[in-house]
């Protein structure tokens, strides 16, 4: 099998926000996973988790999104904010009944932003908010002059104004978020952004349309007619980015399947499910295309991820599942699709950070694993702000069962600082692969640092893979699975050719 790669050919930027991540008031994604609280003797920065700080700044996160999903349709963010105290009590109604307690809100999810050094992402509440609650919000959070929200702002201990980068208008308004019509979201979306102010104009926030869940273009198709109809030039439909969800569902919604035990019985129908975002993608870029030619909407895929059933024992509203082997190929390959098509997809954001659906990170107690999923992300770290080069397999054959082929393997490549960042999955549950790699038409690479001839320099190669495709990392035990140097090519001539294990994803720098 070959793969081909012309790096003189640019295919547009990758955004470094397709690396991005989503934490919900869920489970324990917030308290417990992120946030512990000032008093714990979980040793803490302001409440937030120093082990789990450190690991999320070895990947390097670009983006985090807040408060929810489902939850962020019933989160009334002034019950979030002053004394601790005194914040209100509710019931967490989507997410195991539990009881909220507020003491991570506003002031809080902005801290965590600034430890990270990350960019946020705000999703407002359509579903039982107003226009008023959402403009105010922005307004307390960026208002610069005098004006009630700025003066709470400023009494709660905060005098400067933050920088919110996105702020969404709802979330899954066709489902959880109000089981709303497409005509009549696009309708509520256009008058609530209205209000949505921009009190700092040399960063305005990046407004976000509530996009679809399925392949059915329906919803993009009639929200982008409602919004573009008579929409002022240059205001683009009213929005900046359409979102669009999708889980990696291996089984149906009733049976999931176990997160370690059907990782191999599931594997070729979950990666199968994986090469779905693919499609899904293609169908709305074609819709967008018809209306913003310019391409000025970006694809913001603000939740994606392998979803099983919960962990035997645990609370079925928490979402609490283990991250195996095949949540490494499901991250290489979505991540490679997201890189492919960056010119349209210009966010994307896991689901979700810690403890909850296909997470970075577990915690228990005091105790913290990294996941597979973890050790993807931080290999793909050198294609954030790179430039995707063109690249193209020649026998790339189909595998699996009938229900459920995909390609073996799967790549993409970019460019960036001179050196291109190559990432390979072979989605072969129990082949390895042959590949020659043939990197054509590289002037602008830097030049080799061992001579001038064509030979390729590899500067950096690492793997994620394990013996076993249910193979995870456990609490208080050595990790299993984690990124490894990889020493499985050789360079001939102008060829680089690299020996894929079964069941691995690989990083080169070259
Ligand atoms: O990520 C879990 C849930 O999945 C989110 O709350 C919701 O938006 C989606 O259905």
């Amino acid at each position: 099998m070959k793969l081909i790669i012309d790096a003189n050919k640019r295919e547009g930027v990758i955004n470094p926000e397709l690396y991005g991540h989503f934490s919900e008031h869920l489970g324990r994604g917030i308290y417990e996973g992120l946030y512990v609280g000032e008093d714990s003797d979980i040793p803490n920065t302001d409440g937030i988790r120093n082990d789990v700080l450190e690991a999320l700044r070895e990947i390097e996160v670009p983006v985090l999104r807040w408060p929810g999903g489902c939850f962020a349709d019933e989160y009334h963010w002034m019950d979030g904010i002053g004394p601790k105290d005194k914040r209100k009590k509710m019931v967490n109604t989507n997410w195991g009944g539990v009881t909220e307690d507020n003491s991570f809100g506003t002031h809080e999810f902005l801290r965590l932003c600034e430890l990270l050094g990350c960019k946020a992402y705000i999703n407002g509440n359509l579903g039982t908010g107003s226009p008023r609650e959402m403009s105010e919000w922005v307004e307390y959070m960026t208002g610069t002059g005098i004006s009630p929200m700025t003066e709470l702002r400023k009494a709660n201990g905060r005098e400067e104004p933050w920088k919110i980068d996105y702020f969404a208008v709802g979330n899954e308004s066709w489902g959880c978020g109000g089981n709303m019509r497409p005509a009549y979201y696009a309708d509520l979306y256009r008058h609530t952004q209205t209000f949505l102010r921009n009190y700092d104009s040399k960063n305005p926030i990046q407004k976000i349309c509530v996009g679809p869940g399925t392949s059915d273009t329906k919803w993009t198709k009639t929200v982008l007619e409602a919004c573009y109809e008579d929409a002022p030039a240059g205001t683009h439909g009213f929005m900046d980015y359409l979102t669009l969800h999708h889980y990696v569902v291996p089984d149906t919604w009733e049976h999931k399947g176990d997160a370690v035990d059907d990782a191999e019985g599931l594997w070729y129908k979950s990666l199968n499910k994986a090469r779905f975002m693919e499609t899904i993608i293609e169908k709305n870029e074609a819709v967008l295309d018809q209306y913003d030619r310019e391409g000025k909407i970006g694809l913001c895929v603000d939740e994606w991820g392998g979803w099983y059933d919960v962990m035997q024992g645990t609370n079925p509203g928490f979402l609490f599942q283990q991250n195996t082997m095949r949540d490494a190929l499901i991250a290489g390959v979505t991540l490679d699709i997201f890189n492919k098509h960056c010119k349209r997809v210009r966010m994307a954001n896991i689901a979700q950070m810690v403890n909850v659906l296909q997470s970075v990170i577990l915690t228990e107690g005091k105790d913290m694993v990294k996941t597979p999923t973890f050790y993807v992300f931080k290999m793909y770290k050198g294609h954030k702000g790179g430039e995707l080069v063109s690249s193209y397999f020649i026998d790339n054959k189909e595998i699996g069962p009938d229900d459920a082929r995909v390609p073996a393997v799967s790549a993409s490549a970019s460019i960036k600082d001179g050196v291109l960042t190559l990432t390979i999955s072979n989605l072969s549950k129990d082949d390895a692969v042959d590949l020659d790699v043939q990197v054509g038409d590289r002037p602008q690479i830097a030049p080799c640092k061992t001579g001038t001839g064509p030979k390729l320099h590899i500067s950096e190669a690492k793997i994620v893979s394990s013996a076993n495709v249910y193979d995870h990392n456990e609490f208080g035990q050595p990790e299993v699975v984690t990124e490894k140097d990889f020493d499985g090519y050789e360079v001939e001539g102008d060829i680089l050719k690299v020996k894929l294990p079964a069941h691995s994803v690989v990083m080169m720098r070259i």
